[in-house]
């Protein structure tokens, strides 16, 4: 009887070696070849057996108290991972935060984490929404009891060739899931790649005021996700409730300002701007968006130079938002790799 249990612990334990990931720890073919490849951590590789226990983990209820919160609850699939209509994000008991929830596709390539850029790495990142009480606010041991159940053993294994679970596995698994969301289907993508049937002259037009002095829209949102990684102030409030990137460095000279969004799938996820535009009313359409950079944005001393009075014809606006909805990739809303499993 002893030797049979010696035995089978034995083969376990071969089980677990022959688990062990061995794929090469470089490029998989998750991420598209006419990306650039997501950079990671240099102690958290990309592998497809992370990502799938990341993306089993970011649908998780129960990493809340009370079953129900989820990374999806503010990141939903369906809504390019943002928490489209909503302008503030609720979470753990019908708790508000003060922002709004950020598409979060292609995060990977960000140099920094939430609309003030506080944290740098997805790992980072995930561990302030697990724990924060008006997000996921995770107790951390009946997490870790779920975790090592036999329900999530052989996902653990796979991932990280042991059982071994700890917090901060679980925020490197999440973070990989995080780093193979990624979208370049766009038609405005496709144009790129060479295609130029794919636009209409009008959304043409509105690609070339896009990317014209006449705007200076890429002069911040710029590069392959339409954003520079840095933190400007549009002009949007007189009193700034939430200081944005003034809270991190505590220099005046950052007040109101905010990380340039993606503009990635942007049709898809109204309303618009960091913390809601209260003193105007809400940005719900992309049609009242260019209307208020058209309009020059209100004065403040932190205001970018670049939002000023644009005096954009009709036509032109329209032209504009047509273009804006060419950033539409539907493929990532029903990618098989990036829905609940
Ligand atoms: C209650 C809603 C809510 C939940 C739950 C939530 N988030 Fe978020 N998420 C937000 C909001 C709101 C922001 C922006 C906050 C800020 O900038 O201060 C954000 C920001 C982010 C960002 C930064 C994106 C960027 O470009 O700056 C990432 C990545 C992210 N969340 C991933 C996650 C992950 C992973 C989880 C689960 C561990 C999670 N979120 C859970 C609402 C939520
Ligand atoms: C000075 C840099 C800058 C310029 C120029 C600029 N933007 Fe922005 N844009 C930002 C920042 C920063 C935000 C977020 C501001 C906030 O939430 O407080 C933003 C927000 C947006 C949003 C809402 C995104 C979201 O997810 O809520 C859209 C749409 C947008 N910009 C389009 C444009 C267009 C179109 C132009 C040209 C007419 C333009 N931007 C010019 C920096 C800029």
């Amino acid at each position: 009887m002893k030797w049979i249990v010696v035995i089978g612990i034995m083969l376990l334990a071969l089980g677990a070696c022959r688990n062990v990931n061995t794929q090469p720890e470089d490029e998989l073919p998750l991420i598209p070849s006419y990306m650039p490849p997501v950079p990671y951590p240099a102690d958290n590789p990309i592998t497809r057996e992370k990502a799938e226990l990341g993306r089993r983990l970011f649908y998780e209820g129960r990493l809340s108290p009370d079953g129900n919160v989820s990374c999806s609850s503010c990141h939903q699939p369906d809504k390019a991972f943002s928490d489209a209509p909503r302008q503030i994000s609720v979470g753990f008991d019908g708790l508000q935060g003060q922002r709004n929830s950020p598409m979060i596709v292609n995060a990977g390539y960000r140099k920094a984490m939430f609309w003030d850029g506080r944290a740098g790495t997805l790992e980072e990142q995930a561990m302030a929404a697990f724990l924060n009480p008006i997000e996921m606010a995770a107790d951390t041991v009946s997490v870790g009891s779920l975790l090592r159940s036999a329900e999530y053993a052989t996902l653990w294994r796979r991932a990280f060739g042991d059982t071994a679970v700890t917090m901060k596995r679980a925020m490197q698994a999440i973070a990989t899931f995080e780093r193979i969301l990624v979208s370049a289907d766009s038609r405005y993508d496709r144009f790129v790649r060479g295609d130029s049937t794919v636009l209409s002259p009008l959304e043409k037009k509105g690609m070339q005021l896009f990317f014209s002095d006449k705007t200076s829209c890429s002069g911040c949102h710029s590069g392959p996700d339409l954003t520079d990684d840095q933190f400007h102030n549009i002009g949007l409030f007189f009193h700034y409730f939430d200081r944005g990137r003034y809270v991190v460095t505590g220099n005046p000279l950052d007040e109101g300002k905010f990380k340039t969004p993606s503009l990635r799938n942007i049709a898809l996820t109204p309303p618009y701007t960091a913390t809601g535009d209260f003193e105007k009313g809400l940005l719900t359409t992309l049609e009242q968006v260019v209307d208020r950079y058209n309009d020059g944005g209100t004065n403040f001393h932190s205001k970018d130079i670049r939002v000023r009075k644009l005096n954009l014809t009709d036509e032109e606006k329209s032209a504009l938002v047509a273009f804006l909805k060419t950033l539409t990739d539907s493929s990532v809303l029903k990618n098989p790799n990036f829905t609940k499993p």
